[in-house]
């Protein structure tokens, strides 16, 4: 593989404390050198002038929706729409069909993403066996095979002595847990637990000002819990969506302006310091049907920068640097994994994305399989414009350039 140069950029990276215009070569998977790079052969370049250049993207809330459901989205697919956006890296949820509560299961995504991704893939693994929220999987048999953390994605473990028995079984094997949020009280409920077991829990798709309090709260006190948001709670309220449109329909619902403006508060201050998509494909068929019965859910993962771009940090709402860590450190860090960082010896991960670039949406031209999208029509500024994994320019210009790329 050809050593990549990428030239004249502006070189971001919050969490590593670089901000400046330079260059990043990278040879191999790994980045060589930061800074001024003289051209010396056969490089490959990318001229970077006007671009940032980001750490890869990360998103570790991810519907694929492979084994079961492959009409809505496939291993392939999603990850071909997550190099779209600008995410070097996926973490994919267990709520597949079935759902993924066995080693060979999650070896299984591994094995197919190491044949078809376009980016890199970490399996999560359900809580609970079928996600009925009733028996505890094998936390250590699903963490020797490839899950990064433990999710029940979909639902709420309604009961608190399982999802007890959970957070010791994870502790146990050092597995995170990313619960579904379904309310103040269950938030509640696991902080308590958190503190109680002295374990860690980050809680997914926050939507409510009383949730982010709750979080606010326990961190303060010292305790290990962190908070995840998505582009849609974060710049969409009940009040200004259509009424009656499927492709709003998500689950936690959108909530009101008040809910909103919490939750921007929340990612400012560190409380919320995850961005994550929750893309969640869906047929056409599932959304056509009476509001109330279409099947929630959302896709994101081609629209999460220029959301966050346009809607949060030109409107001054939230901070680049911010958003940055919210899409790079801060996930990793959710899941222990090591975090994309524009420094000599990190793996080749880059997102470049272009400030300026004017688009509208239309969920036509996108990647994914699915079409549920709350922003068609849209007019964003800020698109990823190449994504590059472990040294390997998987997207340029909206072309998917390479698959396979890495597990
Ligand atoms: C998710 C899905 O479709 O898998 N939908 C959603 O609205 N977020 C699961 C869920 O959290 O209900």
């Amino acid at each position: 593989m050809k050593a990549l140069l990428i030239k004249g950029g502006r070189l971001f990276d919050p969490a590593s404390r670089v901000d400046a215009v330079g260059d990043l070569l990278i040879q191999g998977d790994r980045i060589a050198a930061v800074g001024s790079v003289e051209r010396v052969g056969e490089e490959q370049v990318i001229e970077a002038a006007g671009l940032f250049v980001l750490p890869g993207l990360m998103d570790i809330h991810v519907h694929l929706r492979e084994p079961g459901q492959e009409h809505k989205e496939t291993i392939a697919s999603g990850t071909r729409a997550a190099a779209a956006g600008g995410f070097a890296l996926v973490a994919c949820e267990p709520n597949t069909s079935p759902p993924r509560d066995t080693a060979a299961r999650v070896r299984e995504v591994l094995e197919i993403a190491a044949r078809r991704a376009a980016v890199r893939v970490l399996p999560k693994c359900a809580i609970t066996r079928g996600q009925q929220g009733e028996k505890v999987t094998d936390f250590a048999a699903l963490r020797a095979a490839g899950a990064v953390a433990a999710s029940d994605d979909g639902f709420a473990v309604a009961d608190a002595g399982v999802m007890r028995e959970a957070m010791a079984a994870a502790k146990r094997v050092r597995l995170p847990l990313t619960v579904h949020v379904d309310g103040p009280e269950m938030v509640e409920r696991d902080i308590g637990l958190a503190a109680e077991l002295d374990w860690r829990v980050h809680f997914s798709h926050v939507s409510l000002a009383e949730e982010v309090e709750l979080i606010a709260g326990a961190r303060d006190r010292g305790l290990r819990v962190s908070g995840e948001a998505t582009p849609h709670h974060l710049s969409l309220c009940a009040e200004e969506a259509p009424e009656g449109d499927a492709n709003f329909r998500v689950n936690p619902p959108l909530r009101s302006a008040r809910d909103r403006a919490a939750l921007r508060q929340g990612l400012a201050d560190g409380v919320i310091s995850v961005i994550a998509s929750d893309h969640a494909p869906h047929s056409a068929e599932d959304k056509a049907q009476p509001y109330d019965q279409a099947r929630p859910g959302v896709i994101g993962l081609e629209t999460t920068v220029g959301v966050i771009w346009g809607e949060l940090i030109r409107s001054g709402l939230v901070a680049l640097e911010t958003v940055v860590k919210a899409t790079t450190s801060g996930p990793a860090e959710v899941l222990g994994i090591e975090a994309p960082a524009l420094r000599e010896g990190a793996m080749g991960d880059v997102a470049l994305v272009d400030p300026e670039c004017d688009w509208v949406v239309d969920p036509e031209q996108f990647q994914s399989k699915a079409r549920n999208c709350p922003f068609a029509g849209r007019k964003l500024r800020g698109k990823a414009v190449a994504t590059i994994v472990g040294g390997r320019v998987v997207m340029r210009e909206d072309e998917i350039m390479e698959l396979g790329a890495a597990a």
